[in-house]
């Protein structure tokens, strides 16, 4: 497949956001106005923005980012092994007593109440950094320490109830969340970031995770929200790809791929399950390329170009990508109660972009070397 030259502005436009509004700390902000956002990155976004970026060649701004999570966990090492030590005897701290899911810049757990128990973005992050140090070749040695108290905490806690990607639903086990968790810890073991003991139990652990996933986590040969449910999630697309918890050629992933376009696709625009209220239930142009990943990563290269032109559709005439789009809204009547609350739509999210340039450069329509770090003249054209 070729470059897309209607896509290069939209990839600049892309990679300029994720590097210029990454925090003098290596944080990236998940939106820089949206009023709910300002002032904090999430664990989930970071990992995949750093994954964009690092895909996209901007190998410093990556690494700056996964330095900020190592700094996060590590002044956090106390409060870990008591978590650790705490699970071990039987007596699994409250969710209050968990690590947030998202940071100020600073590092600092956030003073406003929030959904925090999330464990997925620590699955994430340490997918993501492995992805990195092997793509780029990256000695991986300075997050040892980070990578293995993340480890430990994942170990203790894995199966337990917690909000999913959307923050919601924290009664379920989510398999999404699942998948992010054994996704990075297979990642770290298999990289070396961990101890002999560690890696061990990351082996049986994760197979305990996989029985679990394929018994209680499927439901007529597709992936589903959360046990016991049997609807999907466009979440569900990122085990196919990029995560690869599971496997792309398997019966699995395609039936997933399946359920996921004849439920939740409308025009190549994806829900994030059937049941959103947030700002009415639009379509999220990130789904959209984690769907085409999945896609692509499953041989349907034709679906997976469209769904990238789909979502590049939705960039604003100053080319900002949205964290979601009105066309098709499942929850109508919601929409105007969040925009009173928070404001509208979160524009530009950081995540969008990042996964438009993922996909893009999966498949090849977007040169990374347009977003190469500028030149003088370069700047001056682009200002
Ligand atoms: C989404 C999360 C996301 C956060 C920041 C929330 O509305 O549900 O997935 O991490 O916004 O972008």
């Amino acid at each position: 497949m070729s470059y897309d030259p209607a896509l290069a502005a939209l990839a600049e436009r892309s990679i300029r956001l994720i590097t210029e509004l990454q925090t003098p700390e290596g944080a990236y902000p998940a939106s820089p106005t949206f009023s709910a956002y300002v002032g904090y990155s999430w664990l989930r976004d970071g990992a995949f923005i750093a994954d964009g970026a690092s895909a996209a060649g901007q190998v410093e701004s990556a690494s700056r980012f996964f330095d900020w999570c190592a700094a996060v966990t590590v002044r956090r090492a106390e409060k870990i092994r008591w978590i650790v030590d705490e699970s071990r005897a039987g007596r699994p701290p409250g969710p209050e007593h968990m690590l947030p899911a998202r940071f100020t810049f600073a590092g600092d757990d956030g003073a406003d109440e929030w959904w925090d128990f999330q464990l997925d973005g620590y699955g994430t992050w340490l997918w993501a950094l492995v992805e990195h140090l092997e793509r780029h070749g990256l000695d991986g040695s300075r997050y040892r320490e980070a990578a293995q108290l993340t480890a430990e905490y994942l170990l203790v806690s894995w199966w337990r109830p917690c909000y999913d990607w959307w923050e919601e639903h924290s009664q379920h086990v989510h398999v999404s969340t699942l998948a992010c968790i054994a996704a990075g810890l297979e990642a770290i073991a298999r990289a070396g970031l961990v101890d002999d003991d560690t890696a061990r139990a990351i082996g049986d652990e994760t197979a305990r995770l996989r029985r679990l996933v394929a018994e209680r986590g499927t439901k007529d040969g597709h992936l589903i929200k959360w046990f016991g449910s049997t609807a999907v999630d466009g979440s569900l697309a990122a085990a196919i790809a990029p995560l690869g918890f599971t496997d792309a050629a398997s019966d699995v992933a395609r039936r997933t791929i399946d359920v996921l376009e004849a439920h939740l696709v409308v025009d190549g625009g994806v829900h994030r399950y059937l049941g959103d209220t947030f700002f009415g239930g639009g379509q999220w142009p990130l789904l959209s390329c984690f769907l085409g990943l999945a896609h692509l990563a499953a041989g349907d290269r034709d679906r997976a170009d469209e769904l990238l032109q789909y979502a590049a559709a939705t960039a604003t005439p100053e080319l900002d990508l949205p964290e979601q789009v009105p066309g098709h809204l499942i929850a109508p009547g919601m929409r105007q109660e969040w925009i009173d609350r928070w404001g509208p739509v979160a524009t530009p999210l950081l995540w969008s972009h990042a996964m438009f340039l993922r996909l893009g450069i999966a498949l090849g329509r977007i040169d990374p070397a347009v977003l190469a770090p500028q030149t003088t003249a370069q700047e001056e054209t682009l200002a």
